[in-house]
């Protein structure tokens, strides 16, 4: 079995320009669907849930070309309405496609994308935005379809800002008759990203980055092809960031827009780090001398919270922080799985239900470690560079899901960071 090993306690230094966001791609090659023409996506990173995505888009008929790191999409040739048990499982955030696959081909089915690593992940927002389109909802045991003659503008009001249900249906509404309001969109920069894309083909759009967005849409043309750059992974750069606040040392990350990383960098400056930002670059330094310090209790939210997905890696490098820091994780039921594992290591961490505390100990020690889900995974590696020894993680199929070369970007980083078979 592949294992990716870490040996700690060697500062991190040096400069990265971090990949393109997974969050971003995997809703703007959805949106490729909505044009008849050819879409070009230009810093695409290279991921098993982008492999997965075009896997999709070829399957449902599009013709798609792959060249250094652009992708072009050209779904003039769209014929399938239909993604497969298969193709939906390889992929947790496959239900993206079923609102421009409605929107294009006025029908759409698939199975349910299922249960996942982190807890119920339901799709009743999904499903409401898209019937207050005017698209009739069947669910069977084999799956659902979503139907419509025509789709037709209506305000949707959703019940948690949903990061997914907002794209989907900002993606329906842009070929319904009529306007769309989106009330308690969810404000991720991924969103004003699929915005400018859209418009970019040609869609009316607006409002993406506050909780009310409006779509005027075509009717039932389809967009023209647009082109985008894949920004940079807010969420790549804060583990980065974990990652040296635990190993000591100064990085500097480039092609993240620091304003997105503001609660993870207060965060890390509470613990002691020095911060330092502006324009697309973020530099962290910690004198690996001087231990971390315990920080505010940190509680995941919607952005501009402090996000779900960054709750791991910044606990990771707090298990050696003086004193107790306490998580609160608002978001996803089952994101505590990499605490198992860092407990391994010597963590002192104590559960109940959505709150950890982690009393820092003086010093984690090496262990083989089971990457149980994308940030957790990730967390590991965190965990591992700070540590005295050689750590061995396993799991790697979920970090390639988000990551595109962890084992690359950390020796990058002056790690000593490999991947082996296991002997
Ligand atoms: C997206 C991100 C994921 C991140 C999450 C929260 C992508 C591909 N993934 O996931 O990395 O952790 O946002 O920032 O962008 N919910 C429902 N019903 C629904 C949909 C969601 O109850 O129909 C709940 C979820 O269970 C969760 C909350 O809403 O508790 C937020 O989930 P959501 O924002 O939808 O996350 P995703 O879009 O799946």
């Amino acid at each position: 079995m592949e294992a990716l090993w870490i040996e700690g306690g060697r500062a991190l230094r040096g400069e990265l320009t971090v990949q393109g966001a997974k969050n971003s791609v995997l809703p703007l090659l959805a949106a490729t669907l909505l044009a008849e023409g050819k879409s070009t996506i230009r810093n695409c990173p290279k991921l098993t849930d982008v492999t997965a995505s075009l896997d999709i888009l070829r399957h449902l008929g599009c013709e798609v070309t792959e060249e250094g790191d652009a992708v072009t999409v050209d779904a003039g040739t769209l014929h399938t309405c239909e993604i497969p048990e298969a193709l939906m499982r390889s992929m947790r955030s496959s239900v993206i496609f079923l609102g421009p696959v409605l929107a294009r081909l006025g029908v759409a089915g698939m199975c349910y994308p299922g249960g996942c690593e982190l807890g119920p992940r339901p799709i009743d927002l999904h499903l409401e935005a898209l019937s207050r389109l005017g698209s009739e909802v069947s669910e069977g045991a084999d799956g659902l379809r979503c139907a419509a003659v025509c789709l037709r503008g209506n305000d949707i009001s959703l019940s948690i800002p949903s990061v997914g249900a907002t794209e989907n249906a900002m993606l329906a509404a842009t070929a319904a008759t009529g306007v769309t309001t989106i009330q308690n969109a969810a404000r991720e920069p991924e969103i004003v990203q699929l915005q400018d894309f859209l418009r970019s083909m040609g869609a009316d759009v607006q409002g993406a980055g506050t909780s009310v967005i409006t779509v005027r849409g075509t009717g039932g043309t389809p967009l023209h092809g647009g082109e985008v750059t894949v920004m940079g992974d807010r969420i790549v750069a804060a583990t980065y960031l974990a990652a040296a606040a635990a190993a000591g040392g100064e990085v500097c990350l480039r092609g993240v827009d620091y304003r997105q990383l503001s609660p993870v960098s207060a965060i890390l400056a509470e613990a002691g780090c020095w911060v330092k930002s502006g324009g697309n670059e973020i530099v962290l330094r910690r004198d690996a001398a001087a231990p971390l310090k315990a920080v505010r209790p940190v509680r995941t939210a919607p952005y501009p919270g402090f996000p779900t997905d960054a709750q791991a890696p910044v606990m990771a490098s707090l298990c050696t922080a003086k004193g107790a820091s306490m998580f609160v994780e608002n978001m996803f039921s089952s994101r505590y799985r990499h605490i198992d594992e860092l407990r391994k290591m010597g963590a002192d961490i104590r559960t109940e239900g959505r709150v950890a505390v982690v009393c820092g100990v003086e010093r984690l020690h090496a262990a083989a470690l089971e990457a149980h889900d994308l940030r957790g995974g990730a967390a590991l590696a965190v965990a591992a560079l700070g540590a005295e020894g050689e750590s061995a993680i396993y799991g790697l199929r979920h970090i390639r899901r988000g990551y595109a070369d962890l084992a690359g970007d950390l020796t990058a980083l002056n790690a000593k960071a490999y991947l082996t078979e296991k002997e």
